[in-house]
């Protein structure tokens, strides 16, 4: 196949993945996208980008739409991802909240689900077992295969490499060659579900005391990062808190956020 053939089935499904996905190609990266997608035509032993396209705008099948969303994320992950910002939570961020009651936490976009156990073994360390009956943390992906790694609770030794020894074998469990189950009392203060952030207003009844939204939006464009940050605050509660990746800085993009050190956001009260 000439790559030019099935370039408008690879546009369609360039554009379908940003305005759906908010998950944004670039020019410089498109052979990596068409790499991508090609995994998913093999699998579904489809002839070409066009068929694919077909499969997921002319006549939409959600086995291929969720494949295409799997094959175009980027789901690298691991515990205890950008420690400064996680002792900002643990330290002062998390007691505050705790000493109100029930504290509910989103970790949006979490992958396999290393941020929502980071965060609850974070808790236990700081404040004792007995703050988990305390919280409620959600995490949520677009991808269903890294929501169901993540329900699963059972990590590769690699996901460890910046963890410390100690709260390995504090906290999980040995299993098969070089994977650890993360223990009962970290994997019952999370639950997990797929999710997609373009699709705002997200669906809470109740709003949370602090959202981790890491690692995410380089992945999306100038609007979308927008729309997502003032989605995410309205899920939050006044007073809340947002924790983003240290290397993604959103005070230029006009948010309702306010600064409170790098990596820490506020929704005012
Ligand atoms: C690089 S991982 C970041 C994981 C974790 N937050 C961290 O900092 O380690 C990015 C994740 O965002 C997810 N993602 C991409 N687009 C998304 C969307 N529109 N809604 C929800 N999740 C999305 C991907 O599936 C991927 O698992």
């Amino acid at each position: 196949m000439n790559l030019a053939d099935d370039s408008r089935g690879f546009e369609s499904v360039r554009e379908w993945l940003s305005s759906r996905c908010a998950i944004s190609y670039p020019d410089h990266k498109i052979p990596l996208l068409r790499q991508r997608l090609s995994r998913v035509t093999r699998s579904f032993d489809l002839p070409d980008l066009d068929a694919l396209a077909h499969g997921v705008i002319t006549a939409p099948r959600e086995d291929i739409q969720l494949a295409v969303m799997h094959a175009a994320s980027t789901n690298h992950t691991y515990f205890f991802r950008e420690p400064d910002v996680l002792k900002k939570f643990s330290d002062t961020i998390l007691p505050e909240r705790v000493s109100n009651g029930t504290v509910r936490i989103w970790s949006a976009a979490c992958s396999t689900g290393d941020e929502a156990y980071s965060i609850a073994i974070l808790a236990a360390e700081k404040m004792g077992q007995a703050v988990l009956g305390k919280l409620q943390i959600l995490g949520t992906d677009i991808s269903a295969p890294v929501v169901e790694r993540a329900e699963h609770g059972i990590f590769p030794r690699n996901q460890f490499a910046h963890t410390d020894p100690a709260i390995l074998h504090r906290y999980f469990t040995p299993t098969g060659i070089d994977q650890y189950a993360v223990n009962a009392s970290i994997r019952k203060t999370c639950t997990f579900r797929r999710m997609n952030l373009k699709a705002t207003p997200y669906p809470f009844t109740h709003r949370f005391d602090v959202v981790f939204c890491r690692n995410i939006l380089y992945y999306f464009n100038r609007a979308d990062q927008t729309s997502t940050l003032e989605a995410l605050y309205d899920a939050t509660l006044p007073g809340g808190w947002l924790i983003t990746s240290v290397t993604e800085v959103i005070s230029d993009l006009g948010t309702r956020w306010q600064q409170v050190d790098t990596g820490v956001y506020r929704r005012p009260e």
